[in-house]
């Protein structure tokens, strides 16, 4: 895995698999305390005890498909990779966070990546689905929820190609905004 929007995309599909009709996905910079952490967090059916304490080894998935789960044990390692960690916490009915932390400035903490084409992806992949992606740099955030712009468009679909531009725009231009 290249970068950490390819991270996220990864996990975000387990909540979608998960049967999660909204993930929330929070990436959290602070250069004074050295730390990027990034939190999804998803309202799908939840692990049991069995699946959460099994989740990171690499040959353990409740695939039936193929015999290896790479999502979580990758993300781990990366973390682990930038003097971070990863924590799983879920609940069965309820859902599932993860939370993964690396040192901002590690020389192998792998750069955010696309977020923008990561996120519109996931939107226009998944138009049932809410998404809120809030990224805060410091003192400065940004943050758009799939939710109240569902509102707002009553009728017309969130995947439909104009508002997925929209979309797009937004949230390149608040990413630009946050880090100039
Ligand atoms: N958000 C989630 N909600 C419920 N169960 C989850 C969630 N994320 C992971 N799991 C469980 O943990 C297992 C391991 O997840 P992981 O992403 O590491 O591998 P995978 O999804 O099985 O395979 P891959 O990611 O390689 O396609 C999954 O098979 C699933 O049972
Ligand atoms: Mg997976």
């Amino acid at each position: 895995m290249e970068d950490l929007s390819l991270h996220i995309l990864d996990i975000v599909e387990n909540s979608i698999a998960a049967g999660a009709n909204r993930v929330e996905i929070r990436v959290v910079e602070d250069t004074g305390k050295d730390i990027l952490s990034v939190e999804i967090r998803d309202n799908g059916k939840g692990m049991s005890k069995e699946v959460r304490e099994n989740a990171v080894d690499p040959f353990y998935t409740t695939r039936t498909t193929r015999r290896v789960g790479l999502g979580l044990s990758l993300l781990s390692q990366s973390a682990k990779e930038a003097e971070g960690d990863m924590t799983i916490k879920s609940k069965e009915d309820e859902g599932t966070t993860i939370y993964a932390y690396f040192k901002h400035s590690h020389i192998d903490r792998k750069p955010l990546g696309n977020m923008a084409e990561t996120l519109i992806v996931l939107i226009a992949g998944n138009p049932d689905i809410d998404f809120l992606y809030e990224h805060i740099l410091n003192n400065r955030a940004y943050s758009i929820d799939t939710k109240g712009i569902r509102e707002e468009l009553g009728d017309i679909p969130l995947s439909s190609p104009d508002v997925i531009e929209a979309v797009r725009k937004d949230i390149q231009n608040g990413l630009k905004i946050l880090s100039p």
